[in-house]
């Protein structure tokens, strides 16, 4: 933020309010201005509205009532978007934490067709494919992101292609960037990257609206910090001037914030519930991704593995679960021998598993969160005991506190966070055995990320369940877990016990 030069706002959002059918308000009379060069960060807990909010402002969502106006020339105009292409017009667009690239298009096609669609609305014609090659090399250059214009997208990692997406807000030349939790699936060597263009972003004039959980992260970028709290605004803090307390404070209330994890060192008994020996794995192109893994989890243990994106975690992940064929290797999962008996009876033998893209695998959007739950108890729709189901869904719902109307409620109307309790509630209330879980708590905010580290050290230590977590957040595998390994290309180095070894050594080994 330049301070001392007037900075004109660039959108002024004004008694904003939006209700769904079925009565749930989101947001209620939201009242805040963003200015040219800045960066703002909104927060709140999970269902607090920021997603919503967003949206409204890229045209996916219509509010009820309240005006959007947009800086154009020198004076603010009203809007009304009747969707993203018309926000995309007046230069607002949403990059979130999924890449709306269609893979079976190259880079250049992909951000050519936003083009063409930008322009063919103003008559002003289509953009060919090399006019648009010409112009993600001058945004390469001037970012240092380097690119293939030629590349399909199936083939770009999802880091890659999270910087298309923010190379294609450039070409558009947008002026205000919505990120909603855009950073929050990146690996922690991109988000340095990604931090680098956001700061020049703002440097040149630009605006970012970001959604984060990441309360440190909010502090990192942002210049000022919004904090939304059940569809309102609570707080409009200047970063410098305030502190993470006090942001905490007015995300989830007094008395909610302090959270005591108890992180004493299990000791684990000598069965092992999870044994993999002289693993070698492949990924989806055929590479050996993973070589001479071998470890072990005992019953009532916490093994956390991490490694930066790429590393093999899914891939792991997948086989021990008995999703992916190793090329050799032994699997025995809660007495199952995996490879020879795969996924169903690894689930039948009660494990739960929450995957790495949880919202596409691990549960039927379209479906309420009492049927989600009743499909993981029987696969036949008449053995199902629904007054039981629904004592278990009102169970899952309140322990886990999702946030929904009622149990009947289609998942897809959750907030992102909620969804993941849903989907963490389940699979834990299923898991007898073990828990096997990529990323845990990615979606949730970090009252809610807190509350499952003490949920899963009580089922591991006081319930006997085995848990291995495959994650890239290091502060998340050294707080829950009683054994760290670190995965690195492929190979496996490890365990150690988390409070014996400095952090800094768990990052140099990550990538050495
Ligand atoms: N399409 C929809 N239909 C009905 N209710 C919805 C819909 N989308 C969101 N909601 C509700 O609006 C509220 C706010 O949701 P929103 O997604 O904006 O929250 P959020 O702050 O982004 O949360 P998270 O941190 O979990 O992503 C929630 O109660 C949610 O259930
Ligand atoms: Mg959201």
């Amino acid at each position: 933020m330049n301070t001392g030069t007037l900075r004109r706002v660039v959108l002024s959002i004004n008694n904003i309010s939006k209700t769904f059918p079925g009565g749930i308000t989101a947001i209620e009379e939201i009242n805040l201005d963003l200015y040219e060069g800045e960066i703002v960060a909104l927060l709140g807990e999970n269902g607090s509205g920021k997603s919503t909010l967003v949206k409204i402002l890229y045209g996916v969502y219509t509010p009820d009532s309240g005006e959007i106006k947009i800086l154009t020339g020198d004076k603010l105009s009203r809007v009304n978007f009747g969707n993203p292409v018309d926000a995309m017009k007046h230069g607002i667009i949403l990059v979130n934490q999924t890449p709306q690239l269609i893979d079976k298009l190259s880079v250049a096609e992909n951000i050519a067709i936003t083009l063409s669609t930008l322009r063919s609305r103003d008559h002003s014609g289509f953009t060919s494919i090399s006019e648009t090659s010409k112009l993600l090399k001058e945004v390469s250059e001037s970012t240092g992101i380097r690119v293939d214009p030629n590349e399909k997208a199936y083939n770009l990692t999802y880091s890659q292609k999270q910087f298309i997406e923010l190379l294609r807000a450039i070409i558009v030349n947008a002026k205000i960037f919505l990120l909603d939790e855009a950073l929050s699936y990146l690996p922690i060597a991109e988000k340095k990257r990604f931090y680098d263009i956001l700061y020049s972003l703002k440097n040149s004039g630009k605006t970012v609206l970001l959604i984060t959980h990441k309360i440190q992260e909010a502090f990192d970028l942002s210049d000022r910090i919004v904090i939304l709290r059940k569809g309102r605004i609570v707080g409009v803090l200047e970063t410098k001037n305030t502190t993470v307390d006090e942001v905490r404070r007015l995300m989830f209330g007094e008395t909610n914030n302090k959270y005591i994890i108890n992180n004493n060192w299990s000791n684990p008994e000598e069965e092992h519930v999870i044994e993999v020996e002289d693993l070698a794995v492949r990924d989806d192109h055929g590479r050996e991704v993973l070589s001479n893994i071998t470890f072990c989890v005992g019953k009532g243990e916490i093994a956390g593995i991490i490694g930066v994106a790429g590393s093999g975690q899914r891939e792991l992940v997948e086989s021990i679960v008995g999703l992916r064929k190793p090329i050799r290797g032994k699997i025995t999962l809660a007495g199952v021998d995996v490879v020879r008996k795969g996924i169903k009876a690894v689930r039948e033998a009660g494990v739960g598993y929450i995957p790495d893209q949880p919202l596409k695998q691990g549960i039927a959007c379209d479906n309420s969160i009492v049927e989600n739950i009743a499909i993981m108890f029987s696969s036949n729709p008449i053995l199902i005991n629904w007054d039981i189901v629904k004592e278990k869904a009102v169970e899952i719902v309140k322990n886990y506190n999702v946030q929904s109307k009622s149990i009947d409620s289609p998942v897809k109307t959750l907030s992102g966070g909620n969804i993941m309790k849903v989907i963490i509630g389940k699979e834990l209330s299923y898991a007898k055995q073990a828990l096997i879980a990529c990323n845990p708590t990615r979606a949730l905010d970090e009252l809610s990320a807190n509350n499952l580290v003490s949920v899963l050290k009580y089922k591991a230590h006081a319930e006997k369940l085995s848990v291995l977590i495959a994650s890239e957040d290091i502060d998340e595998v050294l707080t829950i877990s009683d054994a760290v390994y670190v995965l690195n290309s492929g190979r496996l180095i490890g365990p150690f016990q988390p409070s014996k070894v400095p952090r800094e050594r768990i990052e140099e080994l990550m990538v050495a």
